[in-house]
């Protein structure tokens, strides 16, 4: 049977009014069906990650291969190292291998528009995970709402902190690679627009940390910290990895704990940062929910079943079809009703043997 995929995107008239779109999948290789001589063939899933580094990544593949594995379907799993080199030799080896569908957490969302270009020949549908992928055919994309990620952190700092004299805001934004790390800083944006405006808020310091590291981020902050001193009241960091890196440069000056540190993905390690009161907040994305869903629209996609996406997202050629999941924020007042009760983190891990 012939690999070219007949992927169409339907934009039904009721649908355009409801924001619905219906994305049809390719019958890849009878995937799922049963075959002549050979018996029903499994559904082969491609999920090219660009890292493992963050403790959130190894979540959300197990999860995507559990749920796969329930499904009946085979997934390879490539982690690229944050090399888009390789993570494009990635894609062409899961092509070469007859996958029927690819799942691609970018590296660089601009770069792997070859990925999807190569994919798109193989007549293979793609599925960028959690970040865009730009100036590309993609078929689907699967995320978090990324900006109230930002904008959730932004409100934090204004919330938590006294309006009463100027905050000095240091702001540490993720990879420029990342198209997730321009729409966190758009949120964040939007929540302190007027803040900034009116002077409650002075950025005293900004910048990117490389691809999200710790190390980088704890440079930022000690650039910050030689500027001005102790004289700085908010952190506004765009995930944990970062919030930790900021945090080791505040406690080298005795001011973990004294700084509102905001964060993202509820990171073990940062939430028993926030029970111990050296960062402020996290955001918890369900990634379980995430890559369960994520899984079973693979599936559908490869076997020629319909899925419907209730947004569409421009990613510079197409409006994409867009599967977006809300997020909620961690503090130490709700870490129960959230990540233990979601089976995230268990108390134990949080806070240690009782
Ligand atoms: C993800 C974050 C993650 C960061 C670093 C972003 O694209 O959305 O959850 O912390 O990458 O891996």
């Amino acid at each position: 049977m012939s690999f070219k995929s007949f992927l169409v995107v339907a934009s039904l008239a009721v649908s355009v009014l409801i924001g619905l779109v219906i994305v049809r999948g390719s019958a890849a290789q009878g995937a799922g069906v049963t075959g002549a001589a050979t018996g029903p063939k499994a559904v082969k899933i491609g999920l090219s990650l660009d890292t493992l580094k963050e403790a959130r990544w190894a979540k959300d593949r197990d999860a995507f291969v559990e749920r796969a594995k329930e499904l009946g379907a085979e997934v390879t799993v490539l982690s690229a190292n944050s090399d888009d080199t390789r993570q494009v030799a990635d894609v062409e080896s899961l092509i070469t291998s007859k996958v029927n569908v690819i799942v691609i957490v970018p590296h660089d969302g601009k770069a792997m528009a070859k990925g999807v270009e190569v994919a798109g020949r193989a007549g293979i549908p793609v599925i960028a995970y959690d970040r865009i992928i730009t100036d590309s055919a993609l078929d689907l994309y699967m995320t978090f709402d990324n900006e109230h990620v930002g904008e959730l952190q932004g409100k934090y700092i204004l919330e938590k902190l006294p309006t009463t004299k100027p905050i000095r805001l240091v702001r540490i934004y993720g990879s420029r690679t990342d198209n997730n790390a321009v729409l966190f800083k758009n949120g964040q944006d939007k929540a302190l627009k007027d803040a900034i405006a009116s002077g409650v808020v002075q950025v005293v310091h900004e910048d990117w940390a490389d691809d999200w590291k710790p190390d980088n981020a704890k440079r930022i902050m000690n650039a910050a910290l030689t500027k001005h001193g102790h004289n700085i009241d908010a952190v506004l960091a765009s995930n944990d990895t970062t919030a930790l890196g900021a945090i080791q440069a505040l406690k080298e000056e005795g001011l973990a704990g004294k700084v509102v540190v905001t964060g993202q993905d509820a990171e073990l390690v940062a939430v028993q940062s926030i029970v111990s009161g050296q960062q402020s907040m996290s955001i918890y994305k369900p990634v379980k929910a995430l890559a369960r869903r994520a899984a079973e629209v693979a599936v559908a996609l490869a076997t020629g079943k319909p899925v419907i996406a209730k947004a569409e997202l421009n990613n510079g050629k197409r409006e994409v079809p867009t599967i977006l999941l809300d997020v909620v924020t961690v503090t130490k007042e709700n870490v129960d009703s959230t990540v233990v009760k979601d089976g995230f983190h268990t108390r134990e891990e949080i806070y240690g043997k009782p």
